[in-house]
């Protein structure tokens, strides 16, 4: 049996159509989680690497073995009449420190890898928040779909293969004991073009990680169908007339576009996709950058910018870690000791969750107050509609000016915009894409479920051509 999988950057979704109704996967109560793994025990870290007394036994042996070896190659080009051309005693040591490393980082890799196999030790979702949040230790992984096009190093492309294989593992899992079937066959959403730190190649190496996990997770058969295609799919089932339509789904990650030709009983044709790699979670980081990062010095002493933008891309694991690794205890007060509680652990996250809490508030409210008292005792910020506009401004701009080249793009208008997206449920921004087609009527979808929902049609189409 096939599902579709909404592997989203925000939340995760599955749904099969069983008896000809669309069905979801259950996820406890809930219809989707927060695409959030927490495990207890920690993820290899490359920065973590100190030489214990165990380590500095091992560079030593190492040491040795490479004196030995050159002293052995030396005598051997002697007796060839050649001269020996030996390693200086620090080139040596450097070398034997980058062995001893590469063999500690595999341990590392080995043994998360076996905690991260025994899945009674990771908690999804909120959950996971919440567990990461309580413990204080261990490590949470958020969105992990961001990750999927940036330039990996092979160990850590390897820890997001496993933190996906985990995740799809929990939906099919889910999925079987929910329908009674083992569930094989997957249709799996993505978008038009990944976030990327690579152009293409980061699309093609997301797809690439996806395929790996869903192969790990126990899913035999798999495709991938792009999101806004899939939104149409599910928009295609309640038109009554043939219409080219245009699906605009504005999510956590990315915003895609899709035109298609749909409805009137025909078979659905999608014509063309756009995609911008930007969504909800940049809109988290702009309200943070624009209302909190003052209060911790931003443009008020002299702190390289990239510094509170390090802090507040909670989705960018090597920015998290620049940002905790500096010293901040020179930096003038009260700034100084803000920035140090902001690098205790799961401070971040909370000024990550402030940050987007806000923006949903202030999306409909003319004002929100935000308690920071996990970074000092009373401190508290006000936000209202101005600042939250100039936080959306960029987005709002690349909103505009994608939707623009579309239409730009179009012989004709469409007859339709299928709007979809947990971040379309702004008002502001579903105003956006309405003045860019201002004659066209808006639908609205189900902000959440528009992609799932069309997956599943999709999954239920492969199931009838394998069977
Ligand atoms: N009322 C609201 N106003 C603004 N944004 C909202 C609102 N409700 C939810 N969001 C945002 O919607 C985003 C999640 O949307 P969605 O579930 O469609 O994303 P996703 O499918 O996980 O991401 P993607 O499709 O980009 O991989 C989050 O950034 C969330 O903060
Ligand atoms: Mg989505």
């Amino acid at each position: 049996m096939h599902i579709g999988i909404d592997f989203g950057t925000s939340y995760s979704a599955a749904a099969a159509i069983i008896d000809g109704e669309l069905t979801l996967v259950r996820f406890g109560d809930a219809e989707q989680f927060r695409t959030a793994v927490f495990f207890p025990e920690r993820v290899p870290d490359p920065a973590d690497f100190a030489l214990t007394p165990a380590l500095e036994a091992q560079l030593e042996a190492q040491l040795r073995l490479a004196r030995t070896r050159q002293r052995q190659q030396a005598a051997a080009a002697m007796a060839r009449g050649q001269a020996p051309s030996p390693h200086g005693d620090d080139e040596l040591r450097r070398e034997a420190l980058r062995a001893v490393r590469r063999q500690w980082m595999e341990e590392q890799t080995r043994s998360a890898s076996a905690s991260i196999a025994s899945l009674q030790h990771a908690l999804f979702g909120e959950q996971a928040v919440e567990g990461y949040l309580d413990s204080g230790g261990g490590h949470l992984i958020e969105s992990p779909k961001s990750m999927f096009g940036y330039r990996l190093d092979p160990q850590v492309r390897k820890v997001i293969v496993h933190i996906a294989t985990h995740i799809l593992e929990h939906i099919r899992l889910a999925a079987s004991r929910q329908f009674g079937v083992a569930v094989r066959g997957a249709v799996i959403g993505r978008p038009v073009e990944f976030r990327s730190s690579m152009g293409a190649q980061g699309s093609l190496q997301a797809i690439g990680i996806l395929r790996e996990a869903a192969a790990a997770a126990g899913f035999d058969q798999v495709t991938f169908l792009e999101e806004p295609a899939a939104a149409a799919m599910h928009y295609h089932r309640s038109l009554q007339q043939r219409q080219y339509a245009l699906v605009v789904d504005i999510g956590g990650g990315t915003t895609d576009v899709a035109h298609a030709r749909l409805g009137g009983g025909q078979a659905p044709r999608i014509a063309r996709s756009w995609g911008l790699p930007s969504g909800g979670t940049d809109l988290d980081v702009s309200v943070s950058l624009h209302s909190f990062m003052p209060q911790l010095g931003k443009d008020r002493i002299s702190m390289p910018a990239h510094r509170y933008v390090d802090a507040a891309s909670v989705h960018n694991l090597p920015r998290q870690r620049e940002f905790h690794q500096q010293d901040y205890r020179l930096v003038d007060e009260p700034y100084g000791s803000r920035l140090r509680a902001l690098q205790e652990p799961g401070s971040t996250t909370r000024l990550n969750q402030a940050a987007e809490r806000s923006k949903i508030v202030l999306s409909v409210s003319p004002r929100h107050r935000v308690a920071l008292d996990f970074i000092e005792h009373e401190l508290a910020v006000d936000l209202d509609g101005a600042d939250f506009r100039d936080a959306i401004a960029t987005f709002l701009g690349q909103l505009e000016r994608t939707l623009t080249a579309v239409r730009n793009e179009l012989d004709e208008l469409p007859a339709s915009i299928f709007l979809t997206g947990g971040t379309s449920r702004a008002p502001q921004i579903s105003e956006r894409v309405q003045a860019c087609f201002p004659a066209t009527p808006l639908v609205r979808g189900d902000p959440s479920l528009g992609v799932v929902s069309g997956l599943a049609v999709a999954a239920s189409e492969a199931d009838q051509q394998t069977a």
